[in-house]
């Protein structure tokens, strides 16, 4: 068997996502090979997850950088020391510079809690709710140089509910991401989806990978 990509996955919470891919990377077709966690907060539990699992986990602290530049060069060389190939941003809620994408070009997959190119940013949740929409979803997309922004792997809709809050919304998107994330970074893992021309382009051809 070849050897399985190895990807470092960047947390700042609960890690709910990065417990998604550890359960799914005992699958032996799984195709990635979890190398270490990065987290920018001390506390997250997410760190828990990966010494629970075994895992080796490096804390890159953003209070202990001068500025965005330091900070993303300290998380690359952590990524490089842990011997990743690509990041997988789970819940990763700092931004890097573009240094990032230069170091590991094609090789940063974030996942999003909305149908990108809406609602970008940290509030993604709350403006679904705050919109006329009656749906939202997940996107899993290659990260550019601008936030939420590179070219879109995956999607699946979620329906917004007319009692939903927050809390019920977030977490019918976060079952979705459960189940779509880990199919798409195996899938990434093994060379199936490639940056061509600016696209995610899946070989073989991938039809609808989860439905609502
Ligand atoms: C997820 O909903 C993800 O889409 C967003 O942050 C949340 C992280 O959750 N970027 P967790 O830490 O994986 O539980």
């Amino acid at each position: 068997m070849p050897d399985k990509m190895p990807i470092a996955v960047l947390i700042s919470g609960s890690g709910t996502n990065l417990q998604a891919l550890i359960d799914a990377s005992t699958d032996p077709d799984f195709g990635c090979r979890i190398v270490g966690v990065i987290s920018d907060r001390p506390g997250a539990a997410g760190i828990e997850r990966a010494g629970k699992a075994g895992i080796r986990s490096t804390v890159v602290a953003w209070e202990d950088h001068d500025d965005r530049a330091a900070f993303t060069s300290a998380v690359c060389d952590a990524a490089d020391e842990l011997g990743a190939h690509a990041l997988v941003l789970a819940g990763f809620m700092r931004i890097l510079s573009e240094e990032a994408v230069v170091r590991y070009p094609s090789r940063i997959i974030n996942i999003h809690p909305s149908l990108l190119p809406k609602f970008p940013g940290a509030r993604a949740v709350e403006q679904a709710l705050e919109s006329e929409d009656e749906v939202t979803g997940v996107t899993i997309h290659f990260v550019d140089e601008l936030v939420d922004n590179g070219p879109i792997i995956a999607q699946a809709v979620v329906p917004i509910e007319a009692d939903d809050d927050v809390d019920t919304l977030h977490g019918r998107i976060q079952a979705t991401e459960h189940e779509l994330f880990p199919t798409v970074i195996s899938a990434f893992g093994r060379g199936d989806i490639a940056l061509v021309d600016g696209a995610a382009v899946w070989d073989p051809p991938q039809g609808v990978l989860i439905t609502s």
